[in-house]
């Protein structure tokens, strides 16, 4: 059954801006119905999937509550490097789990059929092929890779050992973005040339400026074993919560959050190869606090059959998230966290048509001669008769669209990985779109960024070149 709410005024200018402002004011917004998690309301305790977690940091914690509204599942095992997490989980979980600091220990428990690496990125890839060749399926956190050598051996182990792989850009399980794929896939935009996604933040913790928590040191994190293949430095607190600042763990905004947008993008386009050409460009314009990646970035893509323009930046929050899809018979508009107030929903869709139009050309005539514009006319106007009174369409109304109030694509993306664990099934963002993904939305971005050329993807090589 369908519902809906109505958008108020100060929703609809919350909305968004210009054409569909005015296209949705007053108008009704459809709640789109939340996937069904399991096919069955319960789970028989027989069909239970038992996994284990790596990285219990922010994101893991967030994934161990989200699994906690997942029928039929339990995580019995987690290991962390900083102990104080371990304490966490238990928390979250209200159980008193198996904690180690040592990711091998979740690896070889046989009572186990699932995984998630919720790590570092610069961790991301030992720890998915060593889960692989362990026999374990996986969700590995977003962006997949750390170097794009890292996603292609990623890929091999994954589909060596036959393992289900799911990548965590969850907003690909979401309901909205279904709904958008289905727009597009209509054929309803038209031709569309040009998409624009911006995530635009204005605070400490959209900045990764993240307090060291007090009791963390040498003493209570295996710092030598975070580091990874990294040089060797003593513990470095700042570096410890702050990684995404830095080359040797993070990729800045592209690692952060333009693999966010891409995936999104590639899930709406039905896109499965990185751009032909990307072009970057940014810099470190506030955050001048040793970071080494920029706090604005830019980055241009050549898709063969459009432009898409990402931009993050961390020093001003006017439009949040916000995808525009730009076709000739008409826009779509996502908007992420701030959607209108009075549906309480965490983010919303609309699609507003462009008319079909025929108008005369009025403009350059201006400049023929009197007898010649008015034989134009009214030729122009002989071949485009008036349509018959009754028959006019005066304006073309705007779909919108909102996910429920309390929605949790981090919930549904979840089902969607254990339920193919149990039913050996595809998942809607696997190893082949995650490595895509990287490639694009974080390798090829910081690759033009940092080497200040545009940067090339060259599919037979499976490389970056400059151009
Ligand atoms: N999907 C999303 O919306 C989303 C949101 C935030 C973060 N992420 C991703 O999740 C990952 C983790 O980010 P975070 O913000 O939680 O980082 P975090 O620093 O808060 O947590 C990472 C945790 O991993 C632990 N760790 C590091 N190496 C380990 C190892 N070898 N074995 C065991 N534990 C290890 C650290 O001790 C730390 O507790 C990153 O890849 C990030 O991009 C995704």
């Amino acid at each position: 059954m369908k519902k809906s709410v109505e958008l108020s005024r100060r929703d609809f200018v919350r909305f968004g801006a210009g054409s569909v402002a005015v296209g949705i004011a007053g108008r009704k917004a459809e709640l789109l119905e939340p996937k069904t998690l399991f096919p069955s309301s319960s789970v028989p305790p027989s069909d239970t999937v038992r996994f284990g977690i790596i990285g219990t940091g922010t994101q893991g914690c967030d994934l161990l509550r989200a699994s906690r509204s997942v029928p039929g599942v339990e995580c019995i095992v987690a290991a962390d490097l900083y102990d104080s997490r371990h304490e966490t989980v238990k928390q979250i979980l209200k159980k008193d789990i198996d904690t180690t600091r040592d990711y091998r220990r979740v690896l070889d428990r046989k009572d186990i059929d699932a995984v998630i690496v919720a790590t570092p990125d610069h961790w991301h890839a030992r720890l998915v092929i060593e889960a692989a060749q362990a026999g374990k399926d996986v969700y590995c956190e977003k962006p997949m890779s750390h170097t794009l050598e890292d996603g292609y051996a990623m890929i091999d182990a994954v589909q060596k050992n036959k393992r289900i792989c799911e990548i965590g850009s969850q907003r690909v399980s979401s309901i909205l973005y279904a709904k958008a794929k289905e727009i597009w896939d209509s054929g309803a935009l038209g031709e569309v040339d040009t998409i624009e996604a911006v995530w635009d933040r204005n605070t400490d913790s959209g900045a990764w400026v993240y307090p060291i928590p007090p009791d963390a040191n040498d003493a209570t994190v295996d710092w030598n074993t975070w580091l990874g293949s990294a040089p060797k430095r003593p513990f470095n607190g700042r570096q410890f919560v702050s990684w995404r600042c830095y080359k040797d763990f993070g990729a800045g905004l592209p690692g952060d959050l333009f693999v966010h947008l891409i995936s999104g993008i590639h899930f709406i386009t039905g896109i499965n190869a990185p751009p032909l050409r990307a072009f970057s460009t940014g810099g470190i314009y506030y955050y001048k606090d040793g970071r080494e990646f920029g706090d604005l970035q830019w980055t241009v893509y050549d898709y063969p059959k459009f432009q898409l323009v990402l931009r993050c930046n961390q020093n001003n929050k006017y439009e949040d998230q916000m995808f525009t899809f730009y076709g000739k018979k008409g826009t779509m508009f996502i908007r992420g966290e701030g959607a209108p107030a009075a549906l309480g929903a965490g983010a919303s869709l609309a699609f507003q048509p462009q008319p079909p139009f025929q108008t005369r050309e009025d403009y350059s005539i201006g400049s023929w001669p009197q007898k010649a514009r008015d034989e134009y006319i009214a030729s122009w106007n002989r071949e485009h008769p008036d349509p018959p009174l009754g028959a006019y369409k005066v304006e073309s109304e705007a779909e919108v669209y909102a996910a429920p109030p309390g929605y949790n694509d981090l919930v549904e993306h979840q089902a969607n990985f254990f339920n193919a664990v149990r039913t050996r099934k595809p998942v809607v963002e696997n190893e082949v779109f995650g490595n895509v993904a990287a490639i694009s939305g974080c390798h090829m971005s910081n690759y033009s960024y940092f080497n200040r050329k545009v940067a090339v993807w060259d599919a037979a090589s499976k490389t970056i070149k400059s151009e």
